[in-house]
């Protein structure tokens, strides 16, 4: 776990590496996006993932706890009318109740430092029935273990979330459900 945000060099230094990493279409594509969607990205790093979900919906937005990552997103958007960035924690978010239709968090997950704290926070801006998948490196390193996994999906489902199940996909876990 990160105790602090992440510097403006270890931000552009993964933004570098990670311009459009694999598991950002990933996520995309595992969201099942369309137009009438509302979605967000927890934790969206440079806004890779942000940026694809905006070319199919209506509205995609990312937020990210580190200001420098959200510069990165920004100066990278310019061309993309219906995407925005916004400084916030997971455990915190700076939007209203039920403003999306679906939300995400991709390999930020196990960065938080309160994880309920950030599930409540995503029941109370996604909609009735809105989607939830987290995203991360199957194993212990930047990532979940199988027992993690399964005290995530415990976690959700004592928050309300229901049909929560863990699915393993290209060597990554990915828990998904909806919100109720
Ligand atoms: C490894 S990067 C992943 C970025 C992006 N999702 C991707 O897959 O390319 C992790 C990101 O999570 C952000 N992060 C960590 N803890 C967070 C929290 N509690 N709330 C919001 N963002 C957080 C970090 O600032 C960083 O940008």
């Amino acid at each position: 776990m990160d105790d602090k945000p992440w510097s403006g060099f270890r931000s552009w230094l993964y933004s570098l590496v990670f311009r459009t990493p694999k598991s950002n279409r990933l996520i995309v594509d595992l969201a099942e996006l369309s137009a009438p969607d509302r979605a967000l990205d927890v934790g969206c790093g440079p806004g890779a993932a942000v940026r694809l979900a905006g070319e199919i919906t209506a509205e995609a937005v990312g937020v990210d706890r580190a200001q420098p990552m959200v510069d990165i997103a920004r100066k990278r958007s310019g061309q993309h009318q219906n995407v925005r960035f916004e400084v916030g924690s997971a455990e915190s978010l700076p939007f209203s109740d039920g403003a999306f239709t679906v939300a995400w968090t991709a390999h930020s997950y196990h960065h938080w430092e309160d994880p309920v704290a950030g599930f409540t926070e995503i029941h109370r801006v996604l909609a009735a029935g809105g989607r939830f998948l987290i995203l991360e490196q199957d194993g212990k390193k930047h990532g979940l273990t199988d027992s993690q996994s399964q005290q995530v999906v415990t976690q959700l489902e004592e928050l309300g979330f229901r049909d929560v199940g863990i699915t393993k996909v290209d060597k990554q876990i990915l828990i998904s459900g909806a919100s109720s």
